[in-house]
């Protein structure tokens, strides 16, 4: 479906069935990560909807929106064999008519992190398309991996302060054997790269090992997860160690802690994370 108007329709029928909706927004180039929310939504919901937008807000000029991987008709296949119902993919003109004035900003959450590297435009842009996303086509749950860990709790933020009644699904990260978490960015991995970026999730696993074994204190997690980048050449954008809910820097692992990481690798900018839980805590 091209239009607002034709998804407005499919879900009007679905409600009044009583279907309850599942929206899984993506901008396409679909992988195995959102293929497992697609299946995730075919399972919890009624009418699934796939929603295609490679969204230009959210872009910077380093991110080359041009450059994007698009290939809708795979990704059409894709969404149909997990059983999607419906793919939404609307033109730019669609979504941003001749006009559009509106920009929902939500601070603080959006100023570290990714935020602090990719400019306060990236957020603003994710926040704005997904309420767009939101209001065309009024899902009664939403789907996100948890790759995006920073968007998820963005997300959850829009939700709450604006009163959407969507409920917000963080599905787990889909990895590759090595451990790479799957993402439309590993396209760009050319042989040698692809080899490189494995260390992202050894450099985790390495900090949640130490965590395990005692270790609680944040500097020395981030020393022992930033060697193990640098033993691949691979020189962190951002490493650290900060509260899974309102993003605050931790000096020590105390209960739960997120540990994000983002690095340019080759020509792909990828980013991950792990849950870490103080060990006390994970075996209380
Ligand atoms: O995670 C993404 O692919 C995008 O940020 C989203 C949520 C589809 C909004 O454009």
């Amino acid at each position: 479906m091209r239009s607002v108007a034709e998804v407005r329709g499919a879900v009007r029928d679905a409600r009044a069935a009583g279907r309850r909706v599942g929206l899984v927004p993506t901008m396409g180039a679909l992988h195995e990560g959102h293929l497992s929310l697609i299946r995730r939504a075919r399972a919890d919901t009624d009418l699934v909807i796939v929603s295609l937008f490679v969204n230009p807000t959210q872009f910077n000029a380093q991110d080359d929106l041009a450059a994007y991987p698009r290939d809708e008709a795979r990704d059409a296949a894709l969404a149909e064999g997990e059983g999607a119902d419906i793919l939404f993919a609307p033109p730019v003109d669609e979504v941003y008519p001749d006009g559009f004035a509106t920009t929902i900003h939500i601070a603080g959450l959006t100023e570290v992190l990714c935020g602090a590297y990719r400019g306060p435009a990236h957020f603003d842009g994710v926040t704005t398309v997904v309420t767009k996303l939101f209001q065309m086509t009024t899902p009664d749950v939403a789907f996100f991996g948890q790759k995006d860990a920073q968007q998820v709790l963005v997300v959850r933020r829009l939700v709450r302060d604006l009163d959407i009644t969507v409920r917000i699904e963080a599905c787990p990260t889909v990895r590759e054997p090595d451990g790479l978490a799957m993402s439309s960015r590993n396209a760009y991995l050319d042989a040698d790269a692809r080899q490189q970026a494995g260390a992202i999730n050894r450099a985790l696993e390495a900090a949640d090992r130490a965590l395990a074994g005692g270790e609680t204190d944040a500097a020395a997690l981030l020393a022992i997860a930033r060697e193990v980048l640098a033993g691949a050449r691979i020189e962190p954008e951002y490493l650290e160690l900060r509260h899974p809910e309102d993003l605050r820097p931790l000096e020590a692992v105390e209960g739960d802690a997120l540990l994000a990481v983002a690095a340019h690798v080759g020509r792909a900018r990828l980013i991950d994370n792990r849950m870490l839980s103080h060990p006390a805590k994970e075996h209380a």
